[in-house]
């Protein structure tokens, strides 16, 4: 099957999933299982919280795949810290040409931040990481921005 079709399929699941649970942790759970369970390339899957104690910084959330140091990020250190202050999607095919990026593991070559944001405001982010060169692509990002704008409003 192609990750287009496995994406839609997991689009639309997420949509049945937030009719029933509303807690929003939960939710991001299930979604990082799907993910990293059913895309090959999608070697580690998680989300960073806006920090609302402390402002500008991220908090690691739900996530699965290696444990990684990167548990707060401030503002715009990594990709993670970009996209919190661009909130504009982050495609990079290889991450070692990235100046300004937070290394979780050697293997990691590509990785995709989305924004989740609510009301215009910057929430979270979907973080996916692959050991793979170039593994996300503008399919990736049009389905996972679509899941970030359903689990949205559950913030
Ligand atoms: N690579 C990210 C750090 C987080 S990890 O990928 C889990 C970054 O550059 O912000």
């Amino acid at each position: 099957m192609s990750k287009e079709i496995i994406l839609k399929e997991i689009v639309q699941e997420v949509r049945d999933i937030v009719q029933t649970e509303k807690n929003v942790t939960a939710v991001m759970q299930q979604i990082c299982e799907k993910l990293h369970e059913r895309i090959d390339v999608y070697d580690w899957v998680g989300f960073y919280l806006d920090d609302t104690e402390t402002e500008r910084q991220l908090i690691l959330g739900p996530y699965v795949g290696p444990a990684t140091d990167h548990t707060k990020i401030p503002y715009g250190r990594g990709i993670c810290g970009q996209v919190a202050e661009s909130h504009e999607t982050f495609v990079v095919e290889d991450v070692n040409q990235q100046a300004n990026y937070l290394s979780c593991s050697v293997n990691v070559k590509s990785e995709i931040v989305v924004p989740v944001m609510k009301n215009g405001v910057f929430v979270a982010q979907l973080d996916i990481d692959s050991n793979t060169i170039a593994a996300m692509d503008a399919t990736d990002q049009k389905y996972l921005e679509e899941i970030c704008e359903i689990i949205a409003p559950l913030f």
